[in-house]
């Protein structure tokens, strides 16, 4: 009986034991779980004969080469996860990367631009507050001295992380962080249900939505839970609970905004205290700007009047701001492209969640591909898409890096 042939899948599986938890996969950046991932791409990618390199924001690359020594079309995703997160987000690009690039090699097929598989550091801003924080660096958003200002919970900085021995990876080459490509194309599971719900297999993403963040902290005064009369108390959590069911309000009215509070912090947190201090982080999309903008405002606004009628004191502070990104219109049609001489019918639809392609757009032309997830489920344990559909988005993707090398080739 002969062995079934290695697939995507199959690596995915091995990726998600990495990490692995009872609620699903946390491999926060610069852990050990995030370094073993890092080294096994690089495994994986000298293995195909890759020259790999990373630079110092942790970013991990692999290249092929073309026959023109010119800027490379880079391809790929994140693999680090949110703390309760599945194995396809993000490491589902960054594998399928290397498999397109493997496809290539075995149906003997030279391009003219060099291509680059990618590995982003620290897409979902889960140790440090920061989103993309990898390619917002490789695409001068951010640079590396205020990144490596950044802290985690534990007080352990950016620097001191990925300086330390679950940071950068020995053995491989040290690079410059910002070197812009030809052109970039992120394959993704779409993390939503539209492609399921209307039976189509591939996405060709439209536009990105925008993100505003803040940190909202609720000084109030803490107390006796049993002295401290109803009418008298400056309750900081009660404070931050008007404040958050304020705004799922504002954004329930209208249907181009999701506002999500997914972390808070209370201190003293003791059942019999009266909560002092709240912190909580609020995250806003749109793929309207002047929606995002207004919304903005809002925040401020609600936070501020609940505080004031409350007696408790409020500070906003925003710390994370990216606009609405629209895909570029050349590589669309030339995904589109790829896409029919695959035979297969695509949709186009945009991407409330955020991906490194939005910053990687801000010093390229980027598209986006995006195949099924069950349920539209993602960002937890049980998050799936069917192995038919990895291998499907593996092709589309190795198609459309050849598609895309022809025409920029045409075009000198
Ligand atoms: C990343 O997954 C995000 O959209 O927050
Ligand atoms: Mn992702
Ligand atoms: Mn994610």
């Amino acid at each position: 009986m002969s062995a079934a042939a290695p697939s995507i899948a199959d690596d995915l599986r091995r990726l998600a034991t990495l990490g692995a938890t009872p609620l699903g996969i946390d491999r926060r950046l610069f852990t050990p779980s995030d370094r073993a991932a890092r080294a096994q791409f690089v495994a994986w990618a000298r293995a195909d004969g890759r020259r790999v390199t990373q630079d110092r924001a942790g970013n991990v690359f692999a290249q092929r080469a073309g026959r023109r020594a010119a800027a490379p079309i880079l391809t790929g995703s994140h693999l680090d996860t949110v703390p309760t997160g599945g194995p396809y987000d993000g490491a589902y690009g960054a594998v399928a990367a290397l498999w397109a690039l493997r496809r290539l090699d075995q149906d003997a097929v030279d391009t003219e631009f060099p291509l680059e598989a990618v590995a982003w550091a620290g897409e979902e801003g889960s140790r440090f507050p920061l989103g993309c924080l990898g390619s917002s660096a490789f695409a001068g958003l951010n640079d590396l001295a205020s990144l490596e200002a950044l802290w985690d919970d534990d007080g352990v900085s950016f620097a001191a992380a990925r300086d330390g021995v679950n940071g950068l990876l020995r053995g491989v080459a040290l690079r410059d962080e910002t070197r812009a490509p030809s052109a970039y194309v992120e394959l993704h599971i779409e993390q939503g249900p539209v492609l399921e719900n209307r039976g189509v297999r591939l996405g060709n993403v439209t536009a990105i939505a925008g993100q505003r963040r803040f940190e909202i902290e609720v000084t109030g005064e803490s107390g006796h839970a049993g002295t401290v009369p109803m009418g008298l108390r400056h309750d900081a959590l009660v404070a931050a609970a008007e404040i958050v069911v304020a705004l799922e309000a504002e954004a329930a009215a209208n249907d181009s905004v999701v506002v999500t509070v997914g972390r808070l912090v209370v201190e003293p947190n003791q059942t019999n205290v009266i909560p002092r201090r709240v912190t909580f982080r609020v995250d806003a999309r749109s793929i309207d700007e002047s929606v995002l903008t207004r919304i903005a405002a809002d925040v401020v606004a609600t936070a501020e009047r609940i505080g004031a009628r409350r007696g408790v004191h409020v500070a906003v502070a925003s710390i994370e701001r990216r606009a609405a990104v629209a895909m570029d219109a050349r590589l669309r049609s030339a995904l589109a492209e790829a896409f029919a001489s695959l035979g297969e019918e695509a949709l186009d639809l945009p991407s409330g969640a955020g991906h490194d392609a939005m910053c990687v757009a801000a010093i390229a032309p980027a598209a986006m591909i995006f195949v099924p997830s069950a349920g539209g489920r993602s960002h937890v344990g049980d998050e799936f898409t069917s192995p038919a559909d990895l291998d499907l988005g593996v092709a589309a993707l190795a198609q459309a890096l050849v598609t895309i090398d022809r025409r920029m080739a045409k075009e000198g």
